[in-house]
């Protein structure tokens, strides 16, 4: 790696994967068999909002593919729903089998790299009833789904996520049991995740990552990790390390020999001097609440790299939910620029995606919009509307190279 005048712009590594994120649960519509459709419809739930038609890209895939091949992207992440692959148990769906696969045959003719999610949140409803990843034989019956998937990712698959934040999901595991909530402590922190689902999630992902090396020399997969970007104003940083460790560095040290660690990064956690967390003004917050930080995805990068140094970086999400495109914009400069100034220090960064590609559905509610692309629900026509940012951050792909800093 060689040096860079400040007002030199950090080359892109060769084959550096330049994309945009969904998961299917939030951009497929009617995903019926699943525990979260279960959880939306049902009498006095919990949910604000109900994903329904979502942005209805089981059918408009290739509208959503080709918004990302037309801006200059090289790849696409995307996902596979496992309610609708094995909608009852041990019963197949040989249609959204062949649904996947052409999906991934679509990225390859749109001259898009297809990096493939196995497990993002929704799970099949019958799997969540029987005890979801609490149940005894939930890394079996992850398994035996995974084996069903292999001939999609057959036809060519640049990575594959097992599951993406487990970190989330062993946390969402009690609160969806109504053993913990979010926010419930007023604290603003993450609330323990469930051990017994960390070590199975652990164990899933192995057994998983083993099927899949078996079965696709090559491939590189991983999990991806949500990272807090955790910092300290303590003298001794006891509060922080703690909770670090409870929420992020317990799933990403198992991902020591993996072939690469999804990171995902948003904004920080960070502790005062007294070991409580400090809460900004409200006029630096995104619209959802969140701390308007863009060097967070740097923070997050550097803490995976010191913990886990051998272990190629992909940055599987980092965006912001805004109204505001110019400020996407301004947030995910910056971001990348902060990246660049890792790659140029040689850490091994091997691809961005940003989340995400379509304003979706943010798990209960619609008011979040991360999207590149703004989508028109409210007609029924689900007319896709690109913001300027969807063109702005895919020239960096055909440049080859990171944005600098604007200050
Ligand atoms: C998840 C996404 C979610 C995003 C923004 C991540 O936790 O993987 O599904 O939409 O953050 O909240």
């Amino acid at each position: 790696m060689h040096h860079h005048d400040d007002d030199t712009a950090v080359a892109l590594p060769e084959g550096f994967l330049w994309g945009a994120a969904t998961s299917p649960h939030q951009v497929e519509g009617g995903n019926v068999h699943s525990d979260w459709w279960f959880y939306e419809t049902m009498p006095g739930g919990f949910l604000a909002e109900a994903s329904g038609a979502a942005c209805d890209s089981y059918h408009r895939w290739r509208d959503d593919m080709d918004l990302l091949a037309r801006n200059g992207y090289n790849a696409y992440r995307f996902g596979i729903e496992w309610a609708r692959i094995e909608p009852q148990p041990g019963v197949f769906d040989d249609e959204a089998i062949r649904h996947y696969g052409k999906m991934v045959t679509g990225a390859h003719e749109r001259g898009l790299s297809a990096f493939v999610t196995l497990h993002h949140f929704s799970l099949p409803a019958w799997f969540a009833q029987a005890g979801g990843w609490g149940a005894p034989n939930a890394v079996d019956r992850f398994v035996a789904y995974v084996e069903r998937i292999v001939p999609v990712l057959e036809r060519g698959v640049a990575g594959i996520v097992t599951i993406n934040e487990p970190n989330m999901v062993a946390i969402m595991s009690r609160v969806i049991s109504g053993k913990a909530s979010f926010g419930g402590d007023g604290s603003g922190l993450l609330p323990d995740p469930d051990p017994a689902v960390v070590d199975t999630l652990i164990a899933a992902h192995h057994a998983a990552t083993a099927v899949l090396h078996r079965a696709l020399p090559g491939v590189p997969i991983g999990w991806s990790v949500a990272n807090q970007c955790v910092q300290s104003q303590e003298v001794v940083p006891d509060h922080a390390d703690r909770y670090r460790e409870s929420v992020e560095d317990r799933f990403i040290r198992p991902a020591s020999l993996d072939d690469f660690i999804g990171v995902q990064s948003y904004t920080r956690t960070l502790f005062g001097p007294d070991g409580v967390p400090v809460h900004p003004p409200k006029d630096e917050l995104t619209s959802n609440g969140w701390e308007y930080y863009p060097q967070a995805v740097a923070g997050s990068i550097a803490h995976v790299h010191e913990l886990v140094p051998d272990v190629p970086i992909i940055v599987t999400e980092n965006g912001i939910s805004t109204r505001d495109d110019d400020r996407r914009t301004a947030y995910t400069c910056e971001a990348l620029a902060c990246i660049g100034d890792l790659v140029d220090a040689g850490v091994p960064v091997r691809g961005y995606f940003h989340w995400s590609l379509l304003d979706n559905y943010e798990w209960g509610s619609w008011k979040p919009t991360f999207g590149l692309v703004a989508v028109d629900r409210a007609s029924g026509t689900y007319t896709r509307t690109a913001k300027p940012s969807l063109a702005w951050l895919g020239q960096w792909s055909n440049r080859g190279v990171f944005p600098t800093h604007t200050h």
